[in-house]
């Protein structure tokens, strides 16, 4: 995460790229700063931590932006991926006279970088990014061709990355790209004014027509010009700021929804290459001398850890258990000391998980957080913090956390055997292959979404819920039951569907809806059998499924994919678009379910 602006025009550059990025400001707020051109001159300001202290600085200076001239500007927000949160490693970036801003990674950074070294380039930050106005520089210095040189740096990239860059040499020109990173181009309501941003909401108020760049696309903005290097296509800009934070979308749950497939990107970034998983947060030795791994959290987080038990377990050959914390807290535990103590916490400030990390840490565990919030007090605790990446929550309703934890916890089952020498080179390659193909299973195809809608007709009433599943898909049942429960007010309940014959199958009649998670590559024969015995008891049976099953009243067909874990997160988006759809019907508040609180601070 991280979040770019940009404007070319004749107005008040700087206060609009620091309004601009307050609106990003969510994406991250490590530092800030922005870079404006006006004749010859460049004003550069960065200030750490929150864009307010840009402004301020921005409003300290003597600077003065003539605002009937037309200048060009950038600007940045951080969330430090490579490099401390510096003055030094906040963008823009600077070469000997081009700026660059950019939001993603650039993996073959380091060999750019001795490259660039070698011939002389000198670099003052930790990051990533330098290697791109360096990059720039180098090439116009041979060739004295800004667009030749851009197009030429672009080339050399590798990674996922948004990128604005400005230069002396031609000055009233914004080169542009996008790869992977998100990027917004917009025409201002006036003429002659063009602004960029990572999303539209900077842009609301200020611009009418806006294109959404598709990745690959290139560049270059002046304030009477716009190239792109493919067909665009431009939508207009709804002018509601309100609809501006949600992108769009009915609810905040929706976006997030909407967003897996993107944040799951940025939660494996920089962590992944065809070989090796890194998580450089992680002790290499971490491993060593551990014979129990214990997972413990609360609600979603919960589930994410349920999941990853079997995940640990299976790939590190470590004994794994999953505690939920208010339980664990007053249960005098036995604690040993070569247990790995590792917490989930979107927030990382709830009460109980925040207790029994405490309790994991002074008893002399090693400690993981797993954590969507950085400087959180779980963050502040464990000896290790490992991001999730998935940007702001707002709806109550936990999505997009329980997707990215789920991700980088499998991603840790990974690392941690590859580090006990228990996984093949071959099975952790084909792994990896799989990690990269879960952004293409997060994405919500209309068709499903218009299934679970329809659908959602026919699930308002009777007497209640049971999702089940096996193996990771009955905590995949428990989250779906979770989330209809908490925003429909609707009674459900997730089961092991193995157990079902053991009692609950008491309660099997039409009025008894049984959604049945059936993947095709765990156990299927084993849950089709499961499904029959209730089907036979008249429950009614809905069945999210690759497979064709005659037996379903109502099906879902997910997209067939080569891996149960690819099921698994096809079938994470029926659930969430379902409970969502079944709300709407119902006219609860998706967002503000009663009763709950985004984060639970008391015990
Ligand atoms: O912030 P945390 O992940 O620690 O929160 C844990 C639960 O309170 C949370 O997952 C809750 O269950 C959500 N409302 C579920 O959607």
């Amino acid at each position: 995460m991280c979040g770019i602006v940009g404007y070319i025009g004749n107005k008040n550059t700087s206060e609009i790229l620091v309004d601009g990025l307050k609106e990003l400001e969510y994406r991250g707020y490590d530092s800030a700063g922005i870079a404006i051109l006006q004749d010859d001159k460049i004003e550069v300001f960065k200030a750490l931590g929150k864009i307010k202290n840009l402004a301020t600085k921005v409003d300290d200076s003597k600077f003065k932006i003539q605002n009937s001239k037309f200048s060009i500007g950038i600007g940045h927000t951080r969330w430090a991926t490579h490099g401390k949160p510096t003055e030094l490693n906040a963008h823009p970036h600077l070469g000997e006279y081009s700026y660059v801003v950019h939001n993603g990674i650039i993996e073959n950074y380091k060999e750019l970088k001795e490259e660039l070294q070698n011939a002389g380039h000198k670099f003052v930050s930790q990051t990533d990014t330098e290697v791109i106005v360096h990059l720039f520089e180098f090439y116009f210095n041979q060739n004295n061709d800004a667009d030749l040189s851009f197009a030429q740096t672009i080339k050399r990239l590798e990674g996922a990355y948004s990128i604005l860059l400005i230069t002396k040499s031609q000055k009233d020109k914004i080169f542009f790209m996008k790869h992977g990173s998100p990027m917004a181009i917009a025409k201002g309501k006036n003429d002659d004014e063009i602004f960029f941003a990572s999303s539209d909401a900077p842009l609301i108020g200020y611009a009418s027509d806006v294109v959404y760049l598709e990745d690959g696309v290139s560049g270059v903005a002046t304030s009477s010009s716009l190239t792109f290097s493919t067909d665009v296509s431009w939508t207009t800009l709804p002018d509601s700021k309100q609809f501006a934070q949600k992108d769009g979308y009915r609810f905040f749950m929706e976006k997030e929804i909407y967003e897996q497939s993107d944040v799951i990107t940025d939660s494996m970034m920089g962590r992944i290459t065809d070989e090796e998983i890194i998580f450089d947060e992680i002790d290499s030795n971490i491993i060593n001398g551990i014979n129990e791994i214990k997972i413990c959290a609360c609600g979603t987080s919960y589930h994410a850890g349920l999941t990853a038990s079997y995940l640990f377990e299976r790939l590190t050959k470590v004994r794994c258990s999953i505690e939920i914390a208010s339980e664990f807290r007053y249960k005098e535990p036995l604690l040993n000391k070569d247990t790995l103590f590792i917490v989930i916490s979107q927030s990382g400030e709830t009460a109980d998980t925040l207790e029994a990390l405490k309790m994991a840490k002074d008893a002399g565990l090693k400690t993981i957080v797993v954590c969507n919030v950085d400087n959180s007090s779980m963050t502040r605790v464990a000896d290790t913090t490992i991001l999730t990446r998935a940007g702001i929550e707002k709806g109550v309703a936990s999505t997009k956390a329980f997707s990215t934890q789920t991700v980088i916890l499998w991603m840790m089952a990974l690392a941690f055997a590859k580090q006990k020498n228990v996984i093949s080179q071959e099975k952790l390659k084909s792994e990896i292959k799989t990690l990269r193909e879960i952004p293409n299973s997060l994405k919500v195809e209309d068709s499903i979404h218009e299934k679970c809608r329809r659908l959602s007709k026919r699930y308002l009433h009777g007497h209640g819920f049971f999702f089940i599943g096996r193996d990771v898909f009955f905590p995949l049942a428990l989250e779906g039951a979770l989330k209809l429960k908490e925003i429909s007010y609707l009674h459900a309940e997730g089961y092991p569907a193995g157990e079902m014959k053991h009692g609950p199958i008491a309660l099997a009649d039409p009025e008894l809806f049984t959604i049945a998670l059936m993947p095709q590559h765990l156990h299927y024969d084993k849950i089709k059998s499961n499904v029959e015995e209730l089907s036979a008891r008249d429950s009614t049976i809905c069945a999210i499924s690759p497979l064709d099953f005659d037996l379903a009243d109502d099906f879902i067909k997910t997209k067939p994919a080569n891996h149960y874990m690819l099921e698994f997160f096809e079938m994470l988006i029926v659930l969430q678009i379902f409970s969502m759809e079944i709300t709407v019907r119902l006219g609860n508040d998706v967002d503000m379910p009663r009763n709950l609180a985004k984060s639970v601070t008391v015990e």
